[in-house]
């Protein structure tokens, strides 16, 4: 039986994902190899290859019983996909194989931990969830869950926690060569907390402390948590549900939260110093780090949100895309990203202009593209100031996005209004940056179906989906006022 649901879906997907061109998925996104996709999963360097593991519901483009998908990578944007790892196929996980991680153990095997999900109902009759954590050796390829499953239940959850909601393990390397985890939980005034957990041989795990909790401060339930050292900074990120919104930091629903401090390996407490959001656009959730072999730390998300996950394209046999792998720094107190660096050996065909003076809307030769990397710099003018620069990108005779900068208010706003999408939800979000005198650097990367949009050197981040036919491929400057631009735009090119 163990082994049957998993050689199902493994069927399934080979047999039907042939059916999708590679023009209709994103170029060098991950998306799931068929069905519907959401948190990354496992992101790891394993026997010399970055692994993405995903969340993954092959038989059709809604959530359902969750499977793990499989790619793997040597530069994390040219993937290639494996066979589905993982099935809910035992009594511990029969109701979802949740996130989790995965490490490289000195063996020479690969140790995923993920959130095994089993459904019993209540003294009241009322369905619940009961959260354990499991664990599965392998060999990059084919996944063995282990015969001591689970191994951190209820009775290892401190009171006060939840055991229905505690899920998303991320282990990691403690720098004394023993193995640590991070699990997500809501406490019982439904607010979120971090577990930590210890163990020796990575099979044995105990319960530690509580690095941090919400205390309804920064959102409910904390999913999908991860901790690393940063630039001298100690980084807890999480993505809680049900925020509230406050100013232009973070919105409803939910977000995701960069917690900076200080952690103290001999006491185990998390000082927790600094908070900021991590991704200012509409599609960003539950990101997932790794450490590369040259020691950077890059981030990966779900480019989607939960309560925008409703616009499903029109005979996609594929929904949910990761964003683009990102290399993170902590400069001047705050979370710095940017695309990875491995993206510049994908550039294709340059055009290039310098000191162009925007005004009305205008195109520019050579400037357009719907799979593309573009920087543009603002630089303002002594003599003719400027009070709004526009960018309209995936512009078509009916449809365009657009990024428009108030240089007086130092603001950002990013919106798909006019994208196609005929649904009502969220199609805007606005966000403040460092006011530089009107000058502003943007990198817009765009993938078909999503557009990346990096300010200044990485010092926030702007993510959307989109489902605007191919043909609007158009791209457009605008100003109110006069300022001067150097645009650089490279076409990505994929094929080896
Ligand atoms: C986050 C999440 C996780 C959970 C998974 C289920 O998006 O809710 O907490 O493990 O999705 O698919």
């Amino acid at each position: 039986m163990a082994n049957e649901t998993l050689e199902k879906a493994r069927a399934y997907e080979e047999k039907y994902s042939v059916f999708i061109k590679a023009e209709d998925r994103p170029a060098f996104h991950v998306s799931p190899r068929i069905g519907w996709m959401n948190d990354p999963n496992g992101f790891s360097l394993y026997q010399g290859k970055y692994h993405l593991f995903y969340q993954y519901h092959p038989y059709s483009t809604q959530w359902g019983p969750m499977h793990w998908g499989h790619a793997v990578s040597e530069d994390m944007l040219r993937w290639t996909y494996l066979p589905a790892a993982m099935a809910p196929d035992e009594a511990y996980d029969q109701a979802g194989c949740f996130s989790g991680s995965a490490l490289e153990l000195d063996d020479g095997r690969q140790l995923v931990m993920y959130t095994g999900v089993r459904q019993k109902l209540d003294a009241e009759g009322t369905r619940k969830d009961y959260q354990t954590q499991c664990l599965a050796l392998g060999n990059g390829l084919d996944y063995e869950k282990l015969p001591i499953n689970p191994v951190l239940d209820e009775k290892d959850v401190p009171k006060g926690f939840s055991h229905h909601d505690f899920r998303d393990p991320k282990i990691f390397r403690r720098s004394d060569g023993g193995f640590a985890c991070v699990v997500g939980n809501r406490t019982e005034d439904g607010s979120g907390a971090i577990l930590l957990f210890e163990s020796e041989d990575g099979l044995s795990w105990r319960f530690v402390t509580v690095l941090d909790r919400s205390y309804n401060e920064y959102g409910k339930m904390w999913e999908c948590p991860d901790f690393f050292r940063l630039d001298g900074t100690d980084i807890l990120l999480v993505s809680p549900q049900n925020m509230s919104q406050v100013g232009l930091e973070f919105h409803n629903g939910n977000g995701t939260v960069c917690l900076m401090g200080t952690y103290d390996t001999q006491t185990r407490a998390f000082d927790r110093r600094r908070v900021q959001a991590v991704d200012y656009g509409i599609d960003f959730y539950a990101p997932q780090t790794l450490q590369t072999a040259d020691g950077r730390r890059v981030m990966i998300a779900w480019m989607q949100n939960w309560d925008t996950a409703v616009a499903f394209p029109e005979g996609t046999k594929w929904f949910g895309q990761m964003s683009l792998p990102r290399e993170l720094h902590v400069r001047e107190g705050r979370l710095i990203q940017n695309p990875v660096r491995e993206l510049d050996s994908l550039h294709g065909r340059r055009v290039a202009y310098e000191n162009v003076p925007v005004r009305e809307e205008a195109n520019l030769k050579g400037i357009y593209g719907r799979v593309l990397d573009m920087t543009l710099t603002l630089r303002p003018q002594q003599n003719e100031p400027y009070d709004l620069f526009r960018l309209k990108f995936a512009k078509g005779s009916q449809h365009y996005s657009d990024i428009v900068y108030d240089p007086k208010a130092s603001t950002l706003r990013i919106s798909r209004t006019h994208s196609g999408c005929t649904r009502d939800f969220v199609h805007e979000r606005e966000c403040f940056v460092r006011d530089r005198g009107g000058e502003l650097k943007l990198r817009l990367i765009l993938d078909r179906f999503s557009a990346e949009v990096f300010v200044n050197d990485g010092e926030q981040v702007l993510s959307m989906t989109l489902y605007t036919p191919m043909t609007a491929n158009g791209i457009s400057f605008e100003a109110r006022g006069s300022v001067l631009m150097d645009v650089e735009k490279y076409d990505i090119v994929p094929q080896e």
